[in-house]
C-alpha cells in the first residue's frame, strides 16, 4: 500500500533576528504509511515542529517534495504549494485547542461548519465521531467539565470528522501530568489500533517515543539521525546520541585491540571487553586500533558479589551508590578507570557502598558506534 504521507529531501530554513541562517529540517526523507503512527523524537530546539508545520502548510519549506495520499502539496522543483485547508489533515496542539465556550458537539462540528456542510449531515458524522472515540454520550458538555482523556478523545474527534484520517500531534500531552500522561498514552495507542488513521507524531518523551511510535525518527539538528521500530533503535542504537536520546546508556571510550570470526576485543578504561561480531550490525570494517564507543544499557549488566571469575567481560568494580527506584534498584559501580549504572532486578542485592562486586556484561549484549567527534 502506498504511504500516506511522503516527505522528500524536505529542507526549511530560518533567518533569525540579526540575519543568521538555521536550517531546522535539513534533507529530511520520511514517509507515513497506512495506518501507522511515526513518532518525531528529539530535544527542543531540534526542527521537529517546523517539519510538522511544513507538512500541514503551516510553513513554506526551501526545498523538497511533501505529498500527502498520493497527491503532490509541495514540490519546489514543480513550483507546487497547496494551502493548508487544501490539504486534507487534521493538527491535535499542546492544549488540545477546545473551544471552551462551545459545548463538545459544537466543538468537533466546527471544521463542517467551516466548509458549510449541511446540518443533518453534521448532525450525523459528529454523533459518530463521537461515538467511534467513545464519548457519544458527552455532547452537551462543555470541555472545562469533562477529564483530561474526553478532552483528548474531543479533540480527536474533530481531528477524525474531516474525514482525512490523517492526523499531526504536536506534543498533545505535554501539559498533563506523569501519571494522566501514561493513561492518555495507552488510550490514543488503543483508540488508533481500533479507529486506524495515520499520524505524525512529535513529542520529546523518548518513552512516549517508544511506546506510541510504530516507528520512531529521532531528530539532530533538523536531520534524521535514526529511523525505524522503537526496539530496534533501542537495541541498536547507531550513534552515540541515538543512543543517549532513546533510553539510558552506559557510553564507554574503547579501543578495538583484535578481532576474529566470532569476537571483536576492546580495550576500555574499565577492563577488556568482548563484543559478538554477529551483534554489531551498525558497524562494520572494525580493525584494530579504531577508536569506538561502547553502548550497554544498564539493565544488561549484570551484578555479582566478590571478585571476577572466567566468565567472559567479568570486570572488577565497586559500589558507590545503590538507589531503590521500585521495579529496580540502581546501582552505580567504579569500574576502573569508569562508572557504570545498572539496573538490577535482584531483590536481595542489598549493597554496601564501597563494596568490591563483579560486574558481568553478555558479549552480545554490547553495542559499539563509532565515537562522537
Ligand atoms: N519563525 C521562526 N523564525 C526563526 N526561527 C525559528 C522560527 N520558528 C522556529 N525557529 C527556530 O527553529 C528551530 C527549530 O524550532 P522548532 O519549533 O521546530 O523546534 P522543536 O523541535 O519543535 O522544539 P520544542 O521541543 O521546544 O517545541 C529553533 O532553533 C527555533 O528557534
Ligand atoms: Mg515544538
Amino acid at each position: 500500500m502506498s504511504p500516506r504521507i511522503e516527505v522528500i529531501d524536505l529542507t526549511k530554513t530560518y533567518r533569525r533576528d540579526g540575519g543568521e541562517v538555521i536550517t531546522p529540517v535539513d534533507h529530511v526523507s520520511l514517509d507515513v504509511g497506512a495506518d501507522e503512527l511515526v513518532v518525531l523524537l528529539g530535544p527542543s530546539g531540534c526542527g521537529k515542529t517546523t517539519l510538522l508545520r511544513c507538512v500541514a502548510g503551516l510553513e513554506r519549506p526551501d526545498r523538497g517534495t511533501i505529498v500527502i495520499d498520493g497527491r503532490t502539496v509541495f514540490s519546489s522543483d514543480k513550483g507546487i504549494w497547496e494551502p493548508t485547508e487544501r490539504r486534507q489533515i487534521s493538527m491535535i496542539f499542546q492544549s488540545f485547542a477546545l473551544w471552551p465556550h462551545m459545548t463538545v458537539f459544537e466543538n468537533v462540528a466546527y471544521p463542517l461548519r467551516c466548509r458549510r456542510t449541511s446540518e443533518t449531515e453534521i448532525g450525523r458524522r459528529v454523533a459518530e465521531a463521537l461515538a467511534t472515540v467513545g464519548i457519544g454520550g458527552l455532547g452537551a458538555q462543555h470541555p472545562g467539565r469533562i477529564s483530561g482523556g474526553q478532552q483528548q478523545r474531543v479533540a480527536l474527534a474533530r481531528a477524525l470528522v474531516a474525514g482525512s484520517n490523517v492526523v499531526l500531534f504536536d506534543e498533545p500531552l505535554s501539559n498533563v501530568d506523569a501519571q494522566v500522561r501514561a493513561q492518555l498514552r495507552f488510550e490514543l495507542k488503543v483508540m488508533q489500533k481500533r479507529i486506524g488513521f495515520s499520524g505524525l507524531y512529535v513529542t520529546h518523551d523518548q518513552t512516549e517515543a517508544m511506546e506510541l511510535g510504530h516507528r520512531v525518527a529521532v531528530l539532530e539538528h533538523g536531520r534524521i539521525a535514526a529511523l525505524g521500530r522503537p526496539r530496534e533503535i533501542y537495541e541498536n542504537p547507531e550513534s552515540e546520541y541515538v543512543a543517549g536520546f532513546v533510553g539510558t546508556a552506559n557510553i564507554w571510550p574503547g579501543r578495538i585491540v583484535g578481532t576474529d570470526a566470532t569476537m571483536v576485543g576492546i580495550e576500555t578504561p574499565a577492563g577488556l571487553l568482548h563484543a559478538s561480531r554477529a551483534h554489531l550490525s551498525k558497524v562494520d570494517g572494525l580493525r584494530g586500533g579504531d577508536l569506538v564507543s561502547v553502548v550497554i544499557r544498564p539493565e544488561q549488566i549484570r551484578l555479582a558479589r566478590g571478585l571476577p571469575d572466567d566468565a567472559p567481560n567479568s570486570l572488577a568494580a565497586r559500589v558507590e551508590a545503590s538507589l531503590f527506584a521500585g521495579p529496580h534498584t540502581e546501582v552505580v559501580v567504579r569500574a576502573g578507570d569508569l562508572s557504570a549504572r545498572i539496573w538490577s532486578h535482584d531483590a536481595l542485592l542489598d549493597l554496601e557502598d564501597d563494596e568490591a562486586v563483579c560486574i558481568v556484561i553478555a558479549p552480545e549484549r554490547i553495542r559499539v558506534v563509532p565515537r562522537a567527534a
